[in-house]
């Protein structure tokens, strides 16, 4: 190897402010991948990278080499155009459960590969596992035939898709090197690139519940994203969306698979059918499966009312070793030992639901984990929440508490009492999509 290339000549020149070339960058995802670079030198060129940011070109090259680390699927067997949607997490957000099925069910195929969750947001997987029998782990052999099949598959990172990405992550979580539009861009688009989707449509959230809280931020990645997709060849569309109080009315693995349900059955709550319709119309935009996002939101909305969607959900479930009988009977999903309505200590209107203190509470139950080798409980979470700007009577239930422990119960009754604010003044709701860029 040139000596130009060892790893702290490149950590220096990007220490010093230069843009790496696309050999420099390869270097060091070389160095990931087989290890020839030390956790040490990873993390400092990680550092220098925080610091020193990342030039558009270089983005792409680093995106590409982190996608290129890796396994590239490919769809060719599947005929129909494919499709898939990002969200960068919230509380709440259960959209690609019921999206993915929509979509397929109007002509576009879904190879949708996500993941768990982390910390204060839920995770795709841990939902889909709270259906008994739910497969997420299928092999590559498996993902593709089912996208053939039935045009759609919902699956976890596999080993073998962008291994660098895997060891890149790890190390930024503990290195305080999480928040950087760069590394998160290369993170996010090397897997969903490799999964083989030919267009995407991002959800980028900004707000308390959400991973970048701030909007001009959120924009940034969001235009990154979308600037770096498209240097790799593929559309993308980026959705910048709130989140601020939780999407829907439930947090928690079983009861946001019940949500979801109701979705698919036409009944699902406004916020979230809202957004799953502002991302659906882009994914079929941009999969040329309608011209007008009337046309779109039209198709979309005749999947749910003539029950195609929810016939997708099942085959979905079915395809991926999954109990259908939930579809129908959302009391086999993992149910809690105590169920709890929090009163609402006055009457008035709904001031606020803040997102990050139900996730907390969520939290608290055992909804989600801090690290990855924590195990989650599907049952618990919080269900018929509120509304920010809604009407209620004292006493009445802000929301209701599934618990499986009476000290967690109590404990996340103190959290929400306080993330859930209820005054005498009624409350403007402020706007759910701030914009689509791409
Ligand atoms: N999600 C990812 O996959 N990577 C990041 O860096 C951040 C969010």
């Amino acid at each position: 190897m040139s000596a130009s290339l060892f790893p702290q000549h490149v950590i220096a020149r990007k220490r010093d402010g230069h843009a790496l070339t696309r050999e420099e960058i390869a270097a060091f995802v070389r160095g990931a991948t087989d290890g020839s670079w030390a956790d040490y030198q990873l993390s400092a060129m990680l550092m220098a990278i925080f610091f020193r940011g990342m030039t558009p070109q270089e983005t792409a090259h680093f995106t590409e080499a982190m996608m290129r680390s890796g396994f590239v699927a490919d769809l060719s067997n599947v005929s129909l155009p494919k499709a898939d949607k990002h969200s960068t997490g919230g509380v709440g957000d259960k959209v690609s459960l019921h999206l993915a099925p929509m979509v397929a069910a109007c002509g576009v195929a879904v190879p949708m590969i996500s993941g768990r969750g982390l910390g204060h947001t839920g995770g795709t997987l841990d939902k889909l596992e709270s259906i008994p029998g739910f497969r997420v782990n299928l092999s590559f052999a498996e993902y593709r035939a089912q996208v053939e099949k039935i045009g759609v598959a919902l699956i976890g990172q596999t080993a073998e898709l962008a291994p660098a990405d895997k060891k890149l992550y790890a190390l930024r979580d503990v290195t305080g090197t999480v928040e950087c539009v760069p590394l998160i861009c290369a993170s996010i688009l090397s897997k969903k690139l490799a999964e083989g989707t030919q267009v995407l449509v991002g959800d980028v959230k900004f707000g308390r519940g959400a991973f970048m809280k701030d909007k001009a931020k959120a924009r940034e990645l969001a235009q990154t994203l979308v600037s770096v997709a498209h240097a790799m060849g593929t559309p993308m569309r980026a959705v910048l969306t709130a989140m601020d109080e939780p999407l829907g009315r439930t947090v928690g693995n079983a009861l946001e698979v019940a949500e979801s349900i109701d979705c698919l059955k036409g009944r699902g709550p406004a916020d979230t059918m809202e957004v799953t319709f502002v991302l659906g119309e882009q994914m079929l935009l941009l999969a040329k499966v309608a011209v007008t996002k009337e046309d779109a939101r039209k198709k979309l909305e005749a999947s749910v009312t003539s029950g195609a969607a929810l016939q997708k959900f099942r085959e979905l479930v079915a395809a991926q070793g999954g109990d259908v009988r939930v579809v129908d009977e959302p009391a086999l999903l993992p149910q809690a030992k105590f169920k709890v309505g929090l009163a609402a200590p006055r009457a008035g209107f709904v001031q606020d639901v803040d997102a990050l203190g139900v996730a907390l509470a969520s939290l608290e139950l055992g909804a989600g984990r801090a690290k990855t080798s924590d195990k989650i409980d599907h049952a618990v979470g919080v269900s018929a929440l509120v509304k920010i700007g809604e009407r209620i009577e004292v006493g009445a239930p802000l929301g209701v508490i599934h618990a499986n422990d009476e000290k967690a119960l109590a404990e996340a009754q103190a959290i929400l009492g306080k993330a859930i604010l209820v005054g005498a003044a009624p409350v403007a709701v402020s706007t759910l999509i701030d914009e689509i860029i791409g």
